[in-house]
């Protein structure tokens, strides 16, 4: 895919969503996993439904943000100040930029989603002439996506920058599709201070759980593209990152991601998402 330039989808029209409260949205059912108010009746009716198939998902999506805390943390450490957050989902009061004005308060933040919902909750939160953005765009087009003016406004892509995809992929089912637009977040990347984050949920762990919950994404329509039985392997999620600098312990369930001195660990045996970091050499 080197080289590429375009939509990376199948055909059809380059469209972003509008807004339509019948069909349960991606971001406002997490939004009510995690106690928000943004939502509405179909999108409770799908989390109700997803947690009779596990009721372990407010868990898991607390260990989400404390992954993201941590490799927020780590990303500061390693010089990173511009962050782009792909499919950033509702705001909440754990959002990437709140989680980085303790330790890099001059840290730059593109959150992207194509959801408009997002975007205007989003921007009706932050201050415009501060170092935030909320984008509307889709990550399907990659390119399209990193050259939007609302982005290139405070990112630079020649400066150190984090691309994180957080839950993206696990909603762009087609294989070709989610791999070449990964391909050319990396091509993006600079050489050296470019960094890609991914986290994924993955049908090793507990498959039945994992393609219940594909199907009823899939049947809701809530996750578009190609239908498929269940979501990726692990194996399928490293290969994301094949080209970069792993960053250790590699790609393994969010809670064993580099847990800070202290935090209590969970048994993580049955803890079906993945995540890791990748540096562009
Ligand atoms: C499963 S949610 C994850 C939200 C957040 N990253 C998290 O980890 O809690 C997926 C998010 O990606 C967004 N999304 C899905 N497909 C997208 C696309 N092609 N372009 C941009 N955003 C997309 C959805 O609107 C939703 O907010």
């Amino acid at each position: 895919m080197r080289g590429y330039h375009g939509r990376v989808t199948s055909p059809g029209p380059a469209e972003l969503p509008g807004f339509d409260p019948t069909v349960p949205s991606e971001a406002r059912v997490t939004d009510s996993f995690t106690g928000g108010k943004d939502n509405f009746a179909a999108d409770r009716e799908l989390a109700k439904l997803a947690l009779e198939i596990a009721p372990e998902l407010p868990m898991v999506f607390q260990e989400s943000r404390k992954f993201a805390d941590r490799a927020a943390r780590f990303l500061v450490d390693a010089g990173v100040r511009q962050f782009i957050d792909v499919g950033c989902g509702m705001p909440t009061p754990d959002s990437l930029h709140h989680v980085l004005r303790p330790v890099a308060p001059d840290a730059k933040v593109a959150y992207v989603d194509h959801d408009p919902v997002v975007v205007a909750h989003g921007r009706a939160l932050i201050d415009i002439t501060g170092p935030v953005r909320f984008v509307q765009a889709d990550a399907r087009d990659p390119d399209r996506m990193l050259d939007h003016p609302d982005l290139t406004r405070i990112i630079d892509l020649n400066a150190p920058v984090a691309i994180l995809l957080q839950s993206l992929l696990t909603v762009i089912p087609e294989d070709d599709v989610a791999t070449a637009v990964v391909r050319r977040f990396i091509d993006r990347l600079p050489s050296g201070h470019g960094y890609l984050l991914v986290t994924h949920a993955v049908r090793d762990i507990r498959p039945e759980v994992t393609a219940e919950l594909a199907q009823l994404y899939q049947e809701q329509g809530t996750v578009k593209g190609e239908h498929k039985e269940n979501v990726r392997s692990w194996k399928e999620v490293e290969h994301f990152l094949d080209g970069l600098r792993l960053v250790p312990p590699g790609v393994v369930p969010l809670p064993d991601w580099r847990p800070d001195p202290g935090e209590p660990t969970i048994d993580t045996s049955a803890f079906w998402v993945v995540g890791g970091i990748g540096q562009k050499p």
